[in-house]
């Protein structure tokens, strides 16, 4: 999401007359786009500033001004902390005020400014779309957010804090710019929300609608080949959106379904409102309508109160599901958050040892995931150029890199890859000359 939104905000800055440039050092306006989900995330924003401060300092001497932005959920929880701890930072924005950004710009050259209200009106429909040309630059796939914020208070996340409640867009509004996507070259969309699966937006009749029903709508939108939709939560995946993964075509088979620990105590003092039982059951509907699809989920590690029982649980899951892929993390305490205050915090070198332990088991299943497509022909949507010389690189429907010998002029297309190598991170193949099994 924060991608997206990076995106958005470069949208309505071109407006102003900026253009984006690849060398900091060049930049007469810096926004740096922040992440408060873990610790180490946030600190990170310190020590970036302290860079872009020595940076500003030698543009300075140059007579060249500098501006700097802070956004983003850093910007949105520590809000005058930052114009506090950062003095270089001009502007402090949280994301649910970008749509004011040329405004908070101008305001703030005269006095250093913070914004992190939750306006009533929606955000999206006063941010500008993107130019064709832009479009183009920034690939075949691309994200869009059709849900954000969150209800679920999770009590390790800070989300339903800095992205606010939950708020679903108008279908009329995400089709228009998907249309519009479509119509300079994208040809996969990944629909985003912090809930997505949770989405309820309203369509032109007012009534509201189902994320199946969208991603149906969605579909038949012209140019666009193949849907994905992330991140989802397992109370939330019905029946009927389980069924979109056999009834529309579009829609790759994969998922990133987090379930953050196998032990139903855990869960329960994560106040994750679903069991391990749940969890297994939202997989085993998707598999039941799409058997081939290939999972993906989140883990935290050392939860406060996390025992070896708990934890072996974890793994016990982890083996029986089998994932594609997945995202482990060592807890990391959220101030403001219900779980930072509870006793029992795992020490950091048990944490330590459990993610090693967790992470070689994930790392070797998602080796053999890549592996077990060695030999098999598969589709790849061809997204770029590839790193060697006269090679293009794209994405299997699995969300597996797959690189192989081909002309640039394929990119945006589908095509037949047989697979010949695993290496790490990536597939290797050649253009099969077999036809695409399905469109
Ligand atoms: N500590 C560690 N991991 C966290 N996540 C969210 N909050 C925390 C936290 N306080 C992880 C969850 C979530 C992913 C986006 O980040 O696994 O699914
Ligand atoms: Fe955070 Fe997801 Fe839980 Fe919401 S459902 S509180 S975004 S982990």
């Amino acid at each position: 999401m924060n991608v997206y939104d990076a995106e958005r905000m470069a949208d309505i800055l071109e407006g102003e007359g900026y253009t984006a440039t690849e060398t900091i050092e060049e930049a007469d306006l810096v926004v740096l786009n922040t992440c408060h989900i873990r610790e180490k995330a946030a600190e990170k924003v310190y020590s970036e500033l302290g860079r872009i401060r020595e940076m500003k300092r030698d543009r300075t001497a140059l007579g060249l001004e500098t501006r700097i932005v802070v956004a983003g959920c850093v910007a949105q929880a520590e809000g005058a902390e930052l114009l506090r701890r950062a003095p270089a930072v001009d502007l402090v924005v949280g994301p649910q005020n970008y749509q004011n950004l040329p405004d908070l710009l101008r305001q703030s050259q005269k006095k250093r400014l913070v914004e992190t209200e939750f306006p009533a009106e929606d955000k999206f429909v006063s941010l500008p779309a993107p130019t064709a040309k832009t479009i183009r630059a920034r690939g075949v796939s691309a994200f869009v957010t059709v849900q954000e914020g969150c209800d679920k208070f999770c009590t390790f996340c800070v989300v339903p804090y800095t992205r606010g409640s939950e708020f679903s867009r108008s279908v009329d509004e995400i089709i228009t710019e998907i249309e519009r996507l479509a119509a300079s070259g994208v040809r996969e969309i990944t629909l985003l929300g912090q809930n997505v699966n949770a989405f309820h937006g309203l369509d032109e009749a007012g009534s509201t609608v189902s994320l199946a029903t969208l991603l149906d709508r969605v579909a038949r939108v012209p140019g666009i080949i193949r849907l994905r939709y992330t991140t989802s939560h397992p109370l939330d995946m019905d029946d009927v959106l389980a069924r979109a993964h056999r009834d529309n075509a579009a829609v790759m088979p994969y998922l990133h379904l987090p379930v953050q620990s196998g032990s139903d105590r855990i869960l329960d003092a994560m106040n994750r409102r679903h069991s391990v039982a749940d969890f297994r059951a939202a997989v085993a509907s998707v598999k039941r309508y799409r058997p081939d699809t290939a999972f993906s989920s989140d883990f935290i590690i050392g939860f406060p109160g996390e025992t070896d029982e708990d934890f072996a649980a974890t793994m016990q899951l982890v083996e029986e599901i089998g994932f594609s892929s997945a995202y482990t993390f060592k807890y990391s305490p959220r101030p403001g958050t219900p779980a930072a205050d509870m006793a029992d915090q795992v020490p950091e070198s048990v944490k330590d040892s459990r993610l090693q332990t967790i992470q070689a088991l994930v790392t070797k299943q998602q080796r053999a995931f890549q592996e077990s497509m060695v030999g098999r022909t598969l589709d790849v949507l061809v997204e770029r150029v590839g790193r060697k010389p006269g090679q293009i690189a794209g994405k299997s429907p699995h969300l597996l890199a797959v690189a192989f010998e081909g002309s640039a002029d394929l990119i945006g297309q589908v095509v037949s890859v047989e697979i010949t190598e695993s290496v790490t991170n990536s597939l290797i193949g050649q253009l099969s000359d077999r036809p695409r099994a399905v469109a």
